[in-house]
Parts: C-alpha cells; sequence; structure tokens
C-alpha cells in the first residue's frame, strides 16, 4: 500500500472515534485568503462575459464556501444584492468575515489585477490575462458598488444572516430544495465542491429549480484524488471497501465521479453546456488497473484533472436543436 493512501486510511479509521472529525475539520479550503477570494470571483465573472452571459448577477448562490464566505462577500461588493451560501459544514465565523470583507473592499478600490497563476498556481480556470477586467467593473458599475453607505450595509450583514434584511444567508447544513425560492438566484456557483458532493443528482436538480429561466451556473470542478493515492488519479485504482475506510465518518471526501458523469447529470437535470473547459494530466495507470467500479471510465475521463463548467437553462429552443 502506498503512503499517501495508507495515512488517508488511518485517517479515515480514526474518525469513527468522537471527536476526531471536528478537530481536523478547523481549516479546510482556499477561502481563508481575501486575494484568493478576490481571484476566483473574477475568473467566474471573466469567463461569464467572455461566455456571453451576465457579468453583473444581483441574486448569487455558492455551494460549498469553506472557511470563509470571501468570494460571496466580492460578488456582493461588485455590484451584488444578495447572496446565499450552501455548506455541510459551519466553518465561517465573523470575525474572519469581517476581516477578509474589509481586504477585499480595497482590492476593488485599488483595481487590484486578479492574482494569477504565480500566486495561485492550482487554481483553475486560468485566464488569458490578469489585469483588473475594468471593461466588466467600469468607472460607472464600480462608483455604484462602492459607494459607502452600501459597503456599510453588506458589512452589517455579516453575522447577522438570520436577520430578514440580512443581504447574506448562509446555510451551514443543507439536504434537499427547500434553501430556496424557486427561480430566483441569476448565478449559482461553486469553486472545488462538486467533486465532494454524495448526492449530484439532486445537487444538479436543485440547482436547476433556484435558477431563473435566464440563470446559468458557473462551477470549477477538480478531478484529482486530494491526497488520497500517490497518484494524482490513483483514486480510482481504491477498491470500493478501501475506499469506505478511508472515509471513515467524515461529512464529506470526494465522490470519485469523472466529468463525464457530471455532464450526463447537468445535462439530464435540464442545463445546456456554454462553456466546458476541460484541463488533462498524464496518467500512469490505463483503465484495466483500475478498481472494478472505474474500469470502464473512458480515455478521456481517465486524463481530466479539472474542469470549468458553465450552463444555462435548455429552453424549447436549445432542446430542439439538441
Ligand atoms: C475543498 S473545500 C472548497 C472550499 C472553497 N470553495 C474554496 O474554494 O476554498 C470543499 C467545500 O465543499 C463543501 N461541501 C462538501 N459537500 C457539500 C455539499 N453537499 N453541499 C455543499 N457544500 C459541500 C465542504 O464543506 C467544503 O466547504
Amino acid at each position: 500500500m502506498k503512503l499517501k493512501q495508507l495515512q488517508h486510511l488511518a485517517y479515515g479509521i480514526a474518525t469513527f472515534v468522537p471527536g476526531v472529525n471536528d478537530l481536523h475539520l478547523k481549516g479546510r479550503g482556499g477561502t481563508d485568503s481575501a486575494r484568493y477570494c478576490y481571484s476566483v470571483w473574477l475568473r467566474h465573472l471573466v469567463m461569464a462575459k467572455k461566455n456571453g452571459l451576465n457579468p453583473d448577477p444581483k441574486i448569487v448562490a455558492e455551494l460549498g464556501p469553506g472557511n470563509s464566505l470571501g468570494v460571496g462577500l466580492a460578488a456582493l461588493i461588485a455590484g451584488g444584492d444578495k447572496y446565499f451560501a450552501f455548506d455541510v459544514v459551519e466553518y465561517a465565523n465573523a470575525e474572519k468575515n469581517q476581516k477578509i470583507f474589509d481586504e477585499l473592499v480595497e482590492l476593488f478600490k485599488n483595481r487590484t489585477p486578479i492574482p494569477g497563476e504565480d500566486e495561485f498556481p492550482q487554481v483553475k480556470p486560468c485566464l488569458e490575462e490578469y489585469e483588473f477586467p475594468a471593461y466588466i467593473l467600469d468607472e460607472n458599475r464600480l462608483q455604484y458598488a462602492l459607494e459607502p453607505s452600501r459597503i456599510e450595509k453588506i458589512r452589517n450583514s455579516i453575522g447577522d444572516f438570520q436577520h430578514k434584511d440580512s443581504l447574506i444567508q448562509y446555510k451551514a447544513t443543507w439536504y434537499d430544495t427547500s434553501g430556496l425560492e424557486k427561480e430566483s438566484v441569476d448565478m449559482i456557483y461553486s469553486q472545488a465542491v462538486l467533486e465532494h458532493v454524495d448526492d449530484l443528482e439532486g445537487t444538479y436538480r436543485a440547482m436547476y429549480l433556484w435558477l431563473k429561466p435566464t440563470g446559468y451556473i458557473s462551477h470549477q470542478i477538480d478531478f484529482k484524488c486530494h491526497g488520497t493515492a500517490d497518484d494524482w488519479n490513483g483514486h480510482w485504482a481504491h477498491s470500493d471497501l478501501m475506499w469506505k475506510l478511508m472515509r471513515g465518518s467524515q461529512p464529506y471526501l470526494i465522490n470519485r465521479e469523472p466529468h463525464s458523469t457530471h455532464i450526463k447529470i447537468l445535462s439530464e437535470a435540464g442545463f445546456k453546456i456554454i462553456c466546458d473547459l476541460k484541463y488533462e494530466l498524464e496518467s500512469r495507470f490505463t483503465t484495466s488497473e483500475l478498481a472494478p467500479k472505474f474500469k470502464s471510465i473512458s480515455g478521456d475521463d481517465l486524463i481530466i484533472s479539472d474542469a470549468f463548467i458553465q450552463a444555462v437553462k435548455k429552453t424549447e429552443g436549445n432542446y430542439r436543436s439538441r
């Protein structure tokens, strides 16, 4: 057994001991950094603009914000009216969010270039250029967005999620579609989250229900092994029993679903894909060396390490042209 597999196995088994999960869950994810959150939000916006989607979404929802609500705070600062966040673990706290919020405001005020591959080499999607996107956030939009009373209102909403006037709604556990009104959201996004979601069908269905007919989804998905194997795609070689033990009682691990599963499920849920930007890595495995469950994986899936997907609801016309 390889080293990383062994470490994960030991950890997975340890999580059956009460309290071990709580210790480990503190401090996961990249949203501890304001510059990371700023970079992620602007990358989703730049890609939206490039793909002919609305780069000024007013009502946004995020799946799996992680350590802070920073990406959603960036969405509000950039002109959003309301932000909904859905996670399965409550990580975010008011003090951390306020600090990140203040740093984000400065980044926008300074028209800071988008932190790129040198600073965040693992973050996708990669952009053609990382200049501040003034063609999206022009002076008119920024003047409105950074108006002091507006900024104060967003700041006051942090940590006041229960108040009916709060611009932020944070649900740290969500399992069904009741979290949001039907057809109420302009954009639903996630960064490095959909590879962790256990119920992919239910989640894509919920997104379809929540999205306005004119809205879109925007997701970065990382298909790599997340440290569960020595090779980036070694998680597909672990047997089901091994995987069960590695997961232990953790609230989430990774779902091991490859790129084509997401495409299939989101199409079946009623989405039409606008952008499917795929990143590839070499595989040391052939499909015959994978666990039985993954032997039928396609050659394409075997080498797709990440994808950035934007999609809209299918309309009558779209259905006809398929
Ligand atoms: C790798 S972290 C990414 C966090 C953050 N988006 C970032 O860019 O750093 C994965 C996040 O997905 C969340 N998650 C896992 N399963 C989820 C689900 N079913 N619904 C919503 N969030 C989920 C986790 O709690 C965690 O916050």
